[in-house]
């Protein structure tokens, strides 16, 4: 594997100008010390799902193969695709500062949160509001919860533009909902970051189209996503929440883009499809245009160690 381990753009025929890993839906924190008067509302359902099938599935020491094995390959920036906590308590989201810290600074790490992120209303600034410096604009002028996204950072090539689609939702739904103010002010950043001819690539947690999950699951304002995307284009979309491999393909002006979900960082795979991958994106530049190849690693149980699962080829929409 050719590593790069500098944030410039290398210009050569066969190394990557830049390399991205993305992660998802790690759901790294316990609920073992749990006390039950923080479970009075829907966080006792998803109290109740973690102890009788989802804390046997996330395992610590899947994830920490796979951060095992993103140490050894070094890309130059690393993203997460929400769902970091079981259900967003305060404590579940200070561990998850931990975690991240230890990971990498926020220079080379890029968050957003999931569905499980916000499991019910919750103080912004005891819960995800501790992850801001992973989350925010390089140049945010404001970091109150309402302005933070859609959150530019820029990183070699690469405009990384962070949405949320985490808003608490009723029992037994997992929806998504950007809202009408970030899309507005996203339709305003995909024009910019284009016209820049920047490698725009998009982080939301729920699958932007209706195919790719059930109705209790949905993001429902998909559809105005996908317009917004269709008319300003964009070069890649990345996202989580279904806990398996999705590769979709989305029309834009200027070509398809490719839409690409992994299954959960912390998964031991109990139900077929669902063991840990993560990906790594190695972006290409040069005479014949803009290449992506994907680089899919996977958590192996006999060796406990994640290994090369296959690579693929796409193209990304031309400038
Ligand atoms: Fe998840």
């Amino acid at each position: 594997m050719t590593q790069v381990k500098h944030n410039d753009v290398v210009q050569a025929e066969g190394i990557p100008v830049y390399t991205l890993a993305h992660l998802s839906d790690p759901h790294l924190t316990s609920l073992d010390d749990v006390k039950m008067r923080e479970l009075l509302n829907k966080r006792l359902l998803g109290y109740l799902s973690w102890r009788s099938h989802r804390r046997e599935e996330h395992r610590a020491e899947v994830l920490q193969a796979l951060v095992n094995d993103l140490r050894e390959i070094q890309p130059d920036h690393t993203v997460i695709t929400g769902d970091m906590t079981h259900v967003g308590l305060p404590q579940e989201c200070r561990e998850v500062s931990a975690w991240l810290s230890s990971l990498s600074d926020a220079r080379c790490l890029t968050v957003i949160p999931g569905n499980h992120d916000a499991y019910v209303a919750a103080p912004w600034g005891k819960t995800m509001g501790l992850w801001t410096s992973y989350m925010a604009s390089d140049t945010a002028a404001s970091l109150t919860r309402d302005a933070l996204f859609p959150a530019l950072r820029e990183r070699g090539p690469l405009a990384l533009i962070g949405l949320s689609s985490a808003s608490p939702t009723p029992p037994f739904f997992a929806t998504g909902r950007l809202g009408v103010a970030q899309l507005a002010a996203l339709e305003r950043l995909l024009q910019e970051t284009g016209a820049r001819g920047r490698i725009r690539v998009l982080l939301i947690h729920h699958p932007p189209m209706k195919h790719a999950i059930g109705w209790r699951k949905r993001l429902t304002d998909g559809d105005a996503l996908c317009g917004i995307i269709a008319k300003h284009g964009v070069e890649m979309v990345l996202h989580g929440h279904t806990h398996r491999s999705v590769m979709d393909k989305l029309q834009t002006d200027s070509g398809e883009a490719p839409v690409i979900g992994v299954p959960s960082a912390s998964g031991i795979g109990l139900k077929p499809g669902k063991r840990a991958q993560y990906h790594l994106y190695h972006f290409y530049d040069g005479p014949w245009g803009r290449r992506l190849r994907i680089s899919v690693r996977g958590y192996d149980v006999e060796e406990e160690r994640f290994v090369a699962q296959g690579t693929r080829q796409s193209s990304l929409p031309a400038e």
